[in-house]
């Protein structure tokens, strides 16, 4: 690559039926120790893969990158990542290319509220998670728009609200801030969010 280092680098993916990725992490560790990485990381680990990790090697992945949006929530992947100090990355944070998540009505909704657009919106929801978070974008207006997320912050009542965009096992109701059950509601007739790995 012609570089004198290189500053993350991650195993793109576990692979368990080779069950080499122990081995490949020790490699990643010499790197390391020989200052050719800076940081070493993983992708699409789950927990029994990092338990691994952390059972049969020394050095604890600096990142965990995975796939994450307000519809693919991992909050067990999330807690153990952080419970043992390994950022977690959000990968497809916007759900990915020709994903519906964007056009979600609630959404709309509060981009209304906050004067910021759907895709803002859901790359703040990462940030109030405590997440990193890589969208990609080939427009440049685009790349401009979902760097401006720094001057808002979605409340607590929005934030539980954006957990009718969970596609994991939810309740059929939510409850709002003034304690009463409302319907998950506000999606047009077959909506679908991106399916997650
Ligand atoms: N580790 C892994 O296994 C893995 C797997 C998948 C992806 N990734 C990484 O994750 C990153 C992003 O993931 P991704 O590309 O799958 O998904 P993404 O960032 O969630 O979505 C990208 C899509 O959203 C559109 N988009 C971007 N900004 C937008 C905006 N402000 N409003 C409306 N649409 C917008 C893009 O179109 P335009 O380009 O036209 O703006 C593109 O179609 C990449 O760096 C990728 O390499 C990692």
């Amino acid at each position: 690559m012609g570089l004198d280092y290189v500053d993350l680098l991650l195993i793109h993916w576990p692979l368990p039926a080779r069950d080499d990725f122990v081995s490949t992490w020790k490699t990643f560790e010499r790197l390391q120790a020989e200052g050719k990485v800076r940081s070493i990381g993983v992708s699409n680990f789950k927990p029994a893969h990092l338990e691994r990790l952390l059972a049969e090697t020394d050095v604890v992945p600096a990142v965990n990158q995975i796939q994450l949006s307000p519809a693919i929530t991992r909050e067990a992947e999330r807690e153990f990542d952080a419970r043992h100090g390994i950022v977690t990355e959000s990968y497809s944070p916007l759900g990915g290319s020709g994903a519906s998540l964007l056009t979600a009505p609630l959404l709309s909704q509060l981009g209304e509220k906050y004067d910021k657009t759907p895709a803002q919106l859901v790359l703040r929801w990462h940030i109030e998670k405590g997440l990193v978070v890589i969208p990609k974008s080939g427009n440049p207006e685009r790349m401009q728009e979902n760097l401006d997320i720094f001057d808002f912050s979605l409340d607590r009542q929005d934030l539980a609200e954006l957990a009718i965009l969970d596609e994991g096992p939810a309740p059929a109701t939510i409850r709002t801030q003034q304690g009463t059950e409302r319907a998950r509601t506000g999606f047009p007739r077959g909506f679908r969010v991106a399916k997650r790995k």
